[in-house]
């Protein structure tokens, strides 16, 4: 088999579980938006197989991987541009994740942060899906050829596993460089967006308590409640980062605001050390309302006619299709299986 050098191509994905909050964005989707401007070969998967690792209701399902959808495009996604699609759509997929099932060792699996944050106390009683999440990640991935793939800090661990598979298929048929070792691009100033009430903690959906986190879909004044309850401390704004950074509420939120505005935490130090929080706070709703505003109403309108999302999806899944089947067939050439593929 001819072994060429892989082209830069962009993939990433998101859960469609629920409200996509300021971390998905600031961490991920904006970031989606600015590769996807510089030109680059984009694909943004709605990742609905990894949704179901954890109890999802079906009807809520359905609509939740319309709203992603939607939500993708309002935060300035284009079809025309990227390959926008769901990951059940697509069977590549779940094909490679079970060939990467064989290569994944049990220990790589056991070392990974996510899943024992998941699992909880109950490890005996997660899915195996959930266990085996990392390499249903990695297919995605890998099943595209991907090079680069821009995530929240959250998930540099499962990129080092998808590396680990790649090299480990590599090795173990002796087919250098077929599957890429693709790289994270982690946003310099928003790697890891933290809970509103609780610093030490990320930004996610699964807390309990809503106050916690910015939905994208959060409404002018629950945005500004939101902020104004956000825990700080008493001290002024600081004028060194290194003094900041001892805080970490604080730091969220001078990070939240230097991400939402495109300048640096020290230039927002500058503008407004020594003021209190009670002055600054008004100013990042402010900024918030701004940005996710419009996004909202978008996602709204979008909303309005579901067909035309659901036709979005279908065509992205079409373009997809095209790069990967002829992936998955090489994959099964080098592992000596059938090299028919059905569909
Ligand atoms: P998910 O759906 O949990 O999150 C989507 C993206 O948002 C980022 N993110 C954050 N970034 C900064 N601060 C936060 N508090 C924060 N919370 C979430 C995540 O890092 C992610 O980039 N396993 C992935 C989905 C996935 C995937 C993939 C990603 C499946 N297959 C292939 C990339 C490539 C996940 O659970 O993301």
């Amino acid at each position: 088999m001819k072994i060429k050098q892989h082209k830069k191509r962009i993939f990433s994905g998101v859960q469609p579980t629920g409200n996509i909050h300021l971390g998905n964005y600031l961490g991920a989707v904006k970031n989606f938006v600015k590769l996807q401007r510089l030109g680059n070969e984009t694909l943004f998967c709605i990742v609905d197989l990894h949704a179901i690792t954890v109890w999802q209701d079906p009807k809520v399902l359905q609509s939740s991987i319309r709203e992603l959808a939607a939500t993708f495009i309002a935060c300035g996604l284009d079809s025309k541009k990227s390959v926008l699609f769901s990951q059940s759509q697509v069977s590549s997929h779940v094909e490679l994740a079970w060939i990467f099932n064989c290569v994944a060792r049990m220990g790589w699996l056991n070392r990974m942060t996510q899943f024992k944050d998941k699992a909880g106390k109950n490890k005996e009683n997660a899915s195996v899906g959930l266990f085996a999440y990392p390499a249903l990640m990695a297919a995605d991935i890998l099943a595209y050829h991907a090079t680069h793939v821009p995530v929240g800090e959250d998930q540099k661990q499962h990129l080092e596993l998808t590396r680990d598979i790649a090299t480990k298929f590599n090795n173990d048929f002796q087919v250098p460089n077929f599957f890429p070792n693709p790289e994270p691009i982690i946003e310099q100033i928003a790697p890891r967006i933290m809970n509103l009430r609780d610093g030490s903690k990320k930004m996610s959906k699964s807390d309990t308590s809503d106050m916690s986190r910015i939905n994208i879909q959060d409404n002018k004044d629950l945005i500004a409640l939101k902020v104004r309850k956000a825990k700080t401390d008493q001290e002024p704004i600081p004028e060194d980062i290194v003094d900041l950074e001892k805080r970490p509420e604080a730091n969220n939120l001078i990070n939240i605001y230097a991400s939402l505005i495109d300048c640096t935490p020290k230039d927002v130090l500058t503008e407004y050390c020594g003021q209190p929080f009670s002055n600054f706070k008004p100013k990042l709703a402010e900024v918030l309302v701004s940005e996710l505003g419009p996004i909202s109403k978008k996602i709204n309108q979008l909303l309005e006619h579901p067909d035309e999302i659901d036709k979005v999806l279908n065509e992205g899944a079409i373009k997809a299709k095209k790069i990967s089947e002829p992936i998955i067939k090489d994959t099964y050439k080098i592992l000596g299986l059938s090299n028919n593929i059905s569909n």
